[in-house]
């Protein structure tokens, strides 16, 4: 009997030894992955010995073909490698290393095939399905499932901090933090912390005619790609011979090497634009605030915000004291009324009558001030396209750099007309409206205007090819603490770095100086911050276009602790995050670009501390005067938010700096070279 077993055994797994599996390596050889098809096409990884991504499914299904996936084994691979240096025309560091070993692996099943490309990173890994022409998949193709997984190892004592998607407010929600078994569909970058400290980041680079990828938990720690569905349920429609955005999984040994990783952007493709010297990285203020406090309205009547004269008083004071530019929202026909419903009623290109645009743009100009743009959309994308070069033509005539867009309407009512007349509705991050927004991006390009969109889709690192996509929101912005209720809570600055942040800038609009003003909600909710901190933002939420979001009056109330925000720049030769753990504390260094300053930003949840930082990335032959703005000994957040101190030190790079941080509180540091 035991012979019989025996036999049967070898019997049963003699075809799984024809299983091949094939590996690959990082440059540094601690991230291994191997690929096989020992049950169903799959891949694992392997950092430092250990597995932190079990076996996990590789595969896509179609509406008219069987799928891509089970039954596949593998046919060939290849490997290459690469490493080699290029520039960003602006970001976080000028020069990027793009150095990864790729392996190319070909499955098959009769006349079927299909590739998967891995590159492997020091800091992580991206793969991406290549699905050439072939029997059954030759004209329209549809796809009704991608079967991506991501088996999470020993998830179980994982730490998870996630925001829910294909929710009504896109990607504007608190972050949860919780166990990994309490996360259900959630939107990337997501992150989390295993139990031996490894965290790991999945998203996705190059998100280009294809729905945007959210998480869903199947079995205990397996998530599973799951599109975002056009209107008609479909997931992605392409024509034959097609590639897959990027899904990538960033991994590291602590939660700071999260922030140090290109990963995203070098798995995008190079820069399309030849002439990128009209996108232009800067500051700016705007009529702005004052909405969403409620002291003016964008609509006309008594209380109209972009006005002439109120522009004007904007470009005074960004002349005076430095600014680049001035966003004006609301002088633009189509405000009246409930805007959140009203986008057909959006005229891109005709101003209220208090509102004088040319007279504007010369003004400004005329002392070195760009007016910046606005076109709200309400979520109407048919009736902005049909206005979208117009308006954009328009804009260029006035000289005009630079437009915030907005897509305000609840997720999944994206209102378009489709080519027979009739409205779909579709997600902000669906396939359609990755389109649509990259769309947006090409056609301001035509008129050199450089695009932050509001309400957007994700980033995944379209900035590399596009780089007039200059920045966006896609996450509770400060707008929230002048309505929000809850108003973001303490700890959301210190989550976003390691989750939003990852994909990309990120138009916060930080600064805010007067923490008692009367909100619009009806309850006493205020910014949960010092002030310290919100100078802090500046250097941590990186975005090459930074606003000075409060009033003009509020500023000149405080000069002294203005003067960070006129002195820190937007461009930076070099960045380093140095210290930090998700959603408790955060500190960052950058140097300027092309410049010999660097500036540090560093901020904490609701719980104080005290942080060390070692100035050793400054000039070893360089000495530098320290210009501190820190949390006063009683700041904190609840009852003393403005008690702020500045001082100035000389210090080297051999020297460490222990500053204290109140509750919700930060510092923010100048280090001036001296001659
Ligand atoms: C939401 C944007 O985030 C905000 O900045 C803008 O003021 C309003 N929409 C109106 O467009
Ligand atoms: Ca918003």
């Amino acid at each position: 009997m035991k012979r019989l077993l025996l036999v049967l055994t070898t019997y049963l797994v003699s075809p799984l030894l024809l299983a091949q599996t094939v590996k690959i390596a990082s440059p540094d050889g601690k991230i291994v992955v191997s690929v096989n098809d020992k049950k169903l096409p799959s891949y694992n990884i392997i950092l430092n010995g250990e597995t932190a991504i079990a076996d996990s499914r590789l595969g896509l299904r179609f509406k008219k073909t069987a799928e891509l996936g089970e039954g596949f084994t593998i046919k060939t691979s290849s490997q290459a490698n690469n490493d080699s240096t290029w520039q960003l025309p602006w970001g976080e560091r000028k020069n990027v290393r793009d150095n990864h070993n790729e392996l190319l692996v070909t499955f098959a099943q009769q006349d079927n095939h299909f590739n998967v490309r891995f590159r492997v990173f020091n800091d992580g890994i991206g793969f991406r399905y290549e699905v050439p022409k072939q029997k059954g998949l030759d004209g329209e193709i549809e796809i009704t499932n991608e079967l991506t997984e991501f088996a999470v190892e020993n998830s179980k004592n994982s730490t998870a901090w996630w925001i829910p998607s294909r929710g009504w407010n896109r990607y504007e929600y608190t972050y949860h933090t919780t166990d990994f078994s309490s996360v259900d569909r959630v939107h990337t970058p997501f992150t989390f912390k295993l139990a031996n400290g490894t965290h790991i980041s999945i998203h996705e680079a190059a998100l280009v005619d294809y729905a945007g990828m959210t998480l869903q938990q199947m079995r205990g720690g397996v998530l599973k790609a799951d599109l975002t569905p056009w209107a008609d349920g479909i997931l992605v429609k392409k024509t034959a011979n097609f590639k897959t955005p990027w899904r990538t999984i960033q991994i590291s040994e602590n939660a700071v090497g999260l922030l140090n990783s290109d990963l995203i952007l070098n798995l995008n493709e190079p820069n399309q634009q030849e002439d990128t010297s009209w996108i232009e990285p800067g500051k700016y203020v705007g009529i702005w605030w004052g909405m969403h406090i409620g002291e003016t309205t964008w609509g006309s009547g008594d209380k109209h915000g972009a006005t002439t004269s109120e522009t004007k008083r904007y470009m005074d004071f960004a002349a005076k004291y430095g600014f680049d530019g001035v966003l004006v929202e609301g002088w633009n026909i189509g405000w009246d009324g409930d805007w959140y419903n009203n986008g057909d009623v959006f005229d891109f290109t005709k101003a209220y009558d208090d509102f004088d645009l040319k007279a504007m743009t010369d003004y400004g100009l005329a002392k070195g001030v760009r007016l910046i743009g606005h076109h709200e959309t309400s979520g109407n994308v048919t009736n902005y396209r049909n206005q979208m070069n117009d308006a954009f033509a328009l804009y260029q005539k006035h000289g005009i750099r630079q437009v915030k867009t907005g897509y305000v309407a609840d997720g999944g009512k994206i209102k378009r007309i489709d080519e027979n007349g009739i409205v779909r509705k579709e997600w902000h991050d669906g396939q359609f409206m990755a389109n649509e927004y990259l769309y947006n991006i090409k056609q301001a390009a035509k008129y050199q205007i450089s695009i932050n969109t509001h309400e957007p889709i994700k980033d995944t690192g379209l900035r590399r090819t596009y780089p007039n996509w200059i920045s966006r929101e896609g996450a509770r912005g400060q707008e929230y603490n002048a309505w929000g209720s809850p108003p973001n809570p303490p700890e959301h600055a210190a989550i976003l770095p390691f989750t939003r942040m990852l994909s990309g800038p990120m138009d916060f609009t930080p600064g805010t100086f007067d923490m008692d003003f009367k909100g619009g909600g009806d309850n006493n909710d205020r910014p949960q911050t010092t002030l310290a901190k919100q100078l802090a933002l500046y250097v941590v939420l990186y975005s090459p276009i930074q606003m000075a979001s409060d009033l003009p009056r509020n500023y000149e109330a405080n000069l002294p602790a203005f003067q960070f925000i006129r002195d820190v720049p937007t461009d930076w030769q070099e960045s380093k995050a140095i210290a930090g753990e998700v959603g408790k504390y955060v500190a960052f260094a950058r140097q300027e670009r092309d410049g010999d300053d660097w500036f540090v930003g560093a901020l904490t949840n609701e719980d104080a501390r005290a942080l060390t930082l070692s100035l050793d990335f400054l000039d070893k032959n360089k000495r530098y005067q320290a210009q501190i703005y820190r949390d006063g000994d009683k700041a904190n957040w609840v009852d003393n938010p403005y008690e702020i101190i500045i001082e100035q030190k000389d210090v080297m790079a051999t020297d460490k700096l222990t500053l204290k941080l109140a509750t919700s509180g930060g510092f923010a540091i100048r280090f001036k070279a001296l001659k």
